[in-house]
């Protein structure tokens, strides 16, 4: 696979921006502001999470599913949509994808043990299959922007490169060797008598070692696998080069996101360092909770005619506070921007409120301004 395929960019494609940071951040919430406010101005807005977390989905008043949901809000003629596919079914969501036109393949791979066994275990498929499904719904033309809310790892940056590498080792040598000698018996109609050439291979020694270990039927379903596999090669060359094309191509935009503590700081640094070695530069730093503003409820109390002495020393008490969480997110911002000096910082406030969903509002207002900023160039 060549750069020049990996990066082949599709009319219709939409823009996408892929949110990274630390956990608690604010990751799943300012992805889901940015979202609601480029749905507002009239954009045809799509926002994923790959992150399991059930929040967004929650304040969004989503379900987890592989489908893509609309999402009502009021006053405006732009569309918003979620796809937040669930982790708990993806590898079969993934066999769904990539036999799509192989029916009875597909139902013999769902019965074989080795892939159960799989399927219950595999790791990174979650954002594999994610990846697909956000591919899938880009191809449909119907996307002006898709927002993707990754996990909150410090490896989140990582799975862009992971549709490329599995491409790359399910197009490569040992799969075909694999496949071929799994099918060298020559017989098509079945399973059992189309394994027979890995049956004879690990007759023996290595058939009775494996058989002891971890049941007769292992060899048997082994192979079968890697038929049903060699089946949909192509396809799932195809599936995934979509993928990275829309993750890694020029109309992508990694935007950091960062609260004011040392943990988050360090994860955004760290980030910073990974995309770079991915040859891209974040497009902006969202310092989540930056600024302190008096809460409502403290600004109305101050100006009431008949202030108790002892709720005015409270509320001297909740202005320092807020005075110190100030100067510490100040020093923060300092310190990022001393990091990271050809990166456009933007400031986010905290919002004091209880329900996630208006905290995404009113972010989706602060972001309003930021729009240009955050989208690919
Ligand atoms: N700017 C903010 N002001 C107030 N609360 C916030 C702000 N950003 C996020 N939150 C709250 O913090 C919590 C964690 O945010 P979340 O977006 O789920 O973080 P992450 O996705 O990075 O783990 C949520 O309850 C969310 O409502
Ligand atoms: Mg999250």
């Amino acid at each position: 696979m060549t750069a020049q395929r990996v990066h082949t960019r599709r009319a219709g494609d939409p823009l996408v921006v892929v949110c990274a940071g630390g956990g608690g951040v604010g990751k799943t919430t300012t992805s889901a502001a940015l979202a609601l406010g480029l749905a507002r101005q009239g954009r045809s807005t799509l926002i994923v999470t790959i992150d399991p977390a059930r929040r967004l989905a929650s304040a969004m008043g989503v379900a987890l599913s592989d489908a893509v949901t609309t999402v009502p809000f009021a006053g405006t003629n732009g569309r918003l949509a979620a796809l937040m596919p669930d982790p708990r079914r993806s590898m079969h969501a993934f066999v769904d994808q990539l036999f799509e036109g192989e029916p009875a393949a597909r139902e013999r791979l769902r019965d074989n043990r080795v892939y159960q066994g799989l399927a219950d275990a595999a790791a990174g498929v979650h954002e594999l299959v994610a990846l697909n499904l956000v591919a899938a719904a880009a191809s449909t033309g119907s996307f002006e922007v898709v927002v993707i809310d990754t996990a909150p790892s410090r490896q989140a940056i990582d799975f862009v490169t992971l549709p490329g590498r599995l491409a790359a080792l399910l197009g490569g040598k040992t799969v075909a060797w694999l496949s071929g000698l799994a099918t060298r018996s020559g017989e098509k109609d079945s399973t059992q008598a189309r394994s027979g050439g890995l049956l004879a291979w690990g007759k023996g020694h290595l058939e009775h070692l494996i058989a002891r270990a971890a049941g007769p039927y292992l060899v048997r379903d082994t192979a079968g696998l890697f038929i049903e596999l060699a089946l949909v090669r192509e396809r799932f060359v195809h599936l995934t080069e979509r993928a990275s094309a829309l993750l890694l191509g020029d109309r992508a935009a990694y935007v950091l996101v960062a609260a004011p503590t040392a943990a988050a700081r360090d994860d955004v640094i760290f980030l910073a360092k990974r995309l770079e070695k991915l040859g891209r530069a974040p497009r902006a730093l969202l310092m989540n909770r930056a600024d302190t503003r008096p809460a409502p409820y403290v600004t109305a109390l101050r100006s009431s005619a008949n202030l108790s002495p002892a709720l005015s020393d409270a509320l001297d008490v909740l202005d320092e506070e807020r005075k110190a969480r100030g100067d510490s997110a100040a020093a923060m911002t300092r310190d990022l921007s001393r990091q990271l000096p050809s990166c456009p910082l933007i400031r986010l406030p905290f919002v004091e409120a209880y329900a996630a969903a208006d905290v995404v509002h009113a972010l989706s207002l602060e972001l309003e301004a930021h729009h240009r900023a955050l989208l690919p160039q």
